[in-house]
């Protein structure tokens, strides 16, 4: 399978990159490609903006890029309980191209934090929304504590129950 991998952040130093760069390393026998949505910086989404010069092209070509893929693995960071405001503006011009963001496709939808929490407010609200932009999600995992259970250095989770349910919820594409 094509997979389509992505961090929900814009932050160069992001800890939801590092989680989908550990994920993308356990599915050897797919083809991953991880995309930074820093490629897919867009002006603030506006109803004046759209009218006055259309959707930008970076709306186009994400949509492109998950069109192409036979699935997708997405890390959300979360701030305020919620998206990004990145991955929102994002997102939301690119449901201006076609409401249905995720194509139908299967989803993996993990998050982490610096928290106890893990991001977990934001995983809720994307899996809970995912029907509306046509995502099929196949799992879900959030990874609490994340300096305490990642390894920056050698990329990897080092708690092994944690990596266990990842493994888990990644054989579900
Ligand atoms: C404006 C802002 C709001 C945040 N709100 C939350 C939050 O609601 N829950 C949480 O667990 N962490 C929150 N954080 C901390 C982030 O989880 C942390 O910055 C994390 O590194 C973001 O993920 P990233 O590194 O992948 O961008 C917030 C950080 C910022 C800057």
């Amino acid at each position: 399978m094509k997979i389509l991998a992505f961090a929900a952040s814009n932050s160069r130093k992001s800890i939801n990159q590092s989680l989908v760069n550990y994920a993308s390393s356990l599915l050897p026998e797919h083809s991953v490609e991880v995309l930074n949505i820093n490629d897919y910086e867009m002006p603030i989404y506006s109803s004046d903006l759209e009218e006055a010069h259309g959707i930008p092209s970076a709306a186009n070509r994400f949509i492109a890029k998950i069109a192409e893929a036979d699935a997708l693995l997405i890390s959300f960071a979360e701030h305020n309980g919620n998206y990004t405001v990145a991955y929102k503006n994002l997102f939301d011009w690119a449901s201006r191209e076609r409401m249905d963001v995720y194509q139908s496709k299967p989803v993996v939808m993990l998050s982490t934090s610096p928290g106890p929490g893990g991001a977990c407010s934001v995983l809720k609200l994307a899996n809970e929304s995912a029907h509306f932009f046509k995502g099929n999600v196949t799992a879900t995992l959030s990874i609490p504590s994340f300096y305490d259970n990642f390894d920056l250095e050698k990329g990897e989770l080092t708690n092994g129950e944690l990596a266990g349910k990842l493994r888990q919820a990644l054989a579900t594409l």
